[in-house]
């Protein structure tokens, strides 16, 4: 891969990197197609990381289908697939993470204490692998956005990170590998998490300004799905992910429920200004 990519770059080519832990859907493609208008070169990395799954979470079970993937690469225009095995990327002996002081103390940092340090860890060695000029990250996981965009200004590295928009199912659920896992009656209850996000930029539109009034009128709708289990509900700064006590400004809205086993995020900014 290293090697691939000298010669793309010698030869003039701007490579640009998709990193995703496969099972591809839309969303995953519309961060391809994000990737084609930076470059001439896209790569999509298709590796579920173990470095970011706590004990007892579903590496193991966590959907693959690589020959599906790489149909959907080659229908999307990904020029190069890279699926490395885990030996490759943790070999014997293996001992360096990097780790961020402040952002994972929120959010999904809070209640999965390795993920971030396994996030951060991967992609910086995609980083260093596949050396692209450019690289696409979806909104979806702001916080690993975030995380992602603090590691390469932190490190140094010469790569542009771009972010692209949150893709939804019609009825408005944003596109996961996980919702695979839902049962009919769990996919239905898990419009919760959108259809709250709706009502807060309802609420803020009409003048809303108390975070706090917006949080409890989403966890009480969330709550009534009988099998919705709220990891958090957040109203916060959207670069330091602090709490926020007046909506003023641009706010993050992001909320993780629990379906059975199935975690399932979201988020959106709500903007007080008219
Ligand atoms: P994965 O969950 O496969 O997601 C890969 C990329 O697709 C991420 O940038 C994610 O934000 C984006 N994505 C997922 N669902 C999306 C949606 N509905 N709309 C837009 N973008 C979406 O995120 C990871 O893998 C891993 O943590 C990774 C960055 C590959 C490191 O292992």
């Amino acid at each position: 891969m290293q090697a691939h990519s000298d010669q793309a770059r010698i030869s003039g080519k701007t490579v640009v990197l998709v990193p995703t832990m496969g099972y591809l859907h839309p969303g995953h493609l519309s961060l391809v197609a994000e990737a084609k208008k930076h470059g001439d070169e896209v790569v999509v990395s298709i590796f579920v990381n173990p470095a970011q799954f706590g004990p007892g979470e579903d590496l193991e079970a966590y959907p693959r289908d690589f020959d599906r993937d790489r149909a959907l690469c080659r229908e999307a225009g990904a020029d190069v697939i890279f699926a490395p095995d885990p030996d490759t990327i943790y070999g014997p002996g293996y001992q360096t993470y990097v780790t961020l002081e402040k952002l994972p103390q929120h959010l999904c940092g809070l209640s999965r204490p390795v993920h971030f340090r396994g996030v951060a860890t991967v992609v910086t060695k995609l980083f260093n692998i596949v050396k692209p000029h450019a690289a696409v990250f979806g909104q979806k996981d702001y916080q690993q956005l975030l995380v992602i965009q603090r590691v390469v200004r932190d490190l140094n590295f010469d790569i542009d990170i771009i972010g692209a928009p949150i893709v939804r199912e019609p009825d408005g659920l944003a596109m996961s590998s996980r919702n695979t896992y839902l049962t009919p009656d769990h996919r239905r209850q898990a419009l919760c998490l959108s259809r709250s996000l709706d009502r807060a930029r309802e609420r803020v539109q009409a003048g809303e300004t108390d975070p706090d009034r917006i949080r409890r009128e989403a966890l009480e709708s969330i709550e009534a799905r009988p099998d919705a289990v709220v990891d958090y509900v957040t109203l916060c700064d959207p670069h330091t992910l602090e709490p926020v006590s007046t909506l003023n400004r641009p706010v993050l809205m992001a909320l993780a429920v629990k379906f059975g086993k199935t975690r399932l995020i979201d988020n959106r900014i709500l903007d007080p200004r008219p």
